[in-house]
């Protein structure tokens, strides 16, 4: 694997030695000294052409604990703003030595472009391509899945075979949702899109999913053991609102997470978001920080899943991950 662009580029070997490296990764993170030296000298860069707060804090803290120098390259108030184009920026980006670059850009498409272009000799991963793909969210969201329940058809303890998981809200805009279902049916699970009839897309007849139209039915008949909700992309849409639902009262009333809805959950069932959320619209407070949401778990996940990606593309990952030696923590202390 050189670089990460898609869930659909996973195999299932694939996806269980990150989510294996991750937990690993995870393992290392409760020490007092969290930085290893396994990417030590390597450069790697954050090109995001879209605002994020939470992926691109992430993908620092994970290249920083594995000692890697990161460069942070924002759109705004760079030579984007004044119309540089992409190439531009990855040829500059490549002259500085990246190894690896973080990609978020408004344009589906844009990191395989990056990828296959010649413009950077680095590693691409894909930190969220228009509405196209968004693979480490999918692969921080399979590993608190993982962590909280296994599939019931498992057999290895290692999959998600048989795991019931709803998907949840404006899956239209969402490449958190299109990166998720093809993960997941990866692992094994059955996964089940909600959504209004104006937030689905077109061709998901062809995805492998379920779609309802009825969230409480799906509650009652399914019995998800995840409910993972989405967010209202509200600037994916053209004016508030945009028509795609009559009224934010509207859309909450039938597909919004609350307590009634919550209380109806299996006992085991867990509640997922992947931020920002629309506290209120798609999901109530009161779910949001109910015991079963792993909301805030999900983003600690998200550090030793970007840790591992890293580290088996830039490391090649034949090697356990780097522990400190003696002399190396004594330099980190
Ligand atoms: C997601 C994204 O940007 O696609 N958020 C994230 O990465 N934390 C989901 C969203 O914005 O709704």
């Amino acid at each position: 694997m050189k670089h990460l662009l898609s869930t659909a580029d996973l195999t299932l070997a694939d996806a269980i030695r990150i989510l294996d490296t991750a937990g690993s990764m995870a393992a290392t993170q409760g020490r007092e000294i969290k930085k290893l030296p396994t990417l030590r000298g390597r450069t790697v860069v954050n090109l995001f052409f879209e605002d994020s707060t939470r992926t691109r804090i992430s993908f620092e803290t994970a290249a920083k604990r594995l000692s890697a120098d990161v460069i942070n390259f924002s759109a705004k108030g760079s030579s984007v703003s004044k119309g540089e184009s992409l190439k531009d920026t990855a040829l500059t980006l490549q002259a500085m030595g990246a190894d690896a670059v973080v990609i978020r850009h408004h344009a589906s498409g844009a990191p395989h472009t990056l990828a296959t272009s010649g413009w950077t000799h680095g590693a691409v991963i894909n930190a969220g391509d228009g509405m196209h793909q968004h693979p480490t969210q999918a692969l921080l969201d399979a590993y608190t899945l993982r962590r909280h329940l296994s599939g019931p058809g498992d057999v290895t303890g290692r999959d998600l075979t048989g795991l019931r998981v709803a998907i949840v809200g404006d899956v239209l805009h969402s490449r958190v949702a299109r990166s998720n279902v093809q993960l997941l049916h990866t692992l094994g699970a059955d996964v089940t899109l909600v959504a209004p009839p104006t937030l689905v897309p077109v061709g998901v007849e062809a995805w492998p999913a379920k779609v309802s139209y009825h969230l409480d039915e799906t509650i009652a008949d399914d019995k998800p053991d995840a409910v993972m909700m989405l967010r209202v992309q509200r600037e994916r849409m053209s004016s508030a609102g945009g028509g795609f639902f009559p009224s934010p009262l509207e859309y909450t009333r039938r597909y919004g997470l609350d307590a009634r809805r919550l209380a109806a959950l299996s006992d085991h069932a867990i509640v997922l978001h992947p931020g920002p959320m629309n506290r209120g619209l798609e999901i109530s407070a009161d779910a949001a920080d109910s015991p079963r949401a792993v909301i805030v778990e999900q983003v600690a996940n998200g550090v030793a899943v970007r840790m591992a990606v890293l580290y088996l593309l830039l490391a090649g990952g034949d090697a356990a991950p780097a522990r400190p030696t003696n002399d190396e923590a004594k330099v980190n202390a």
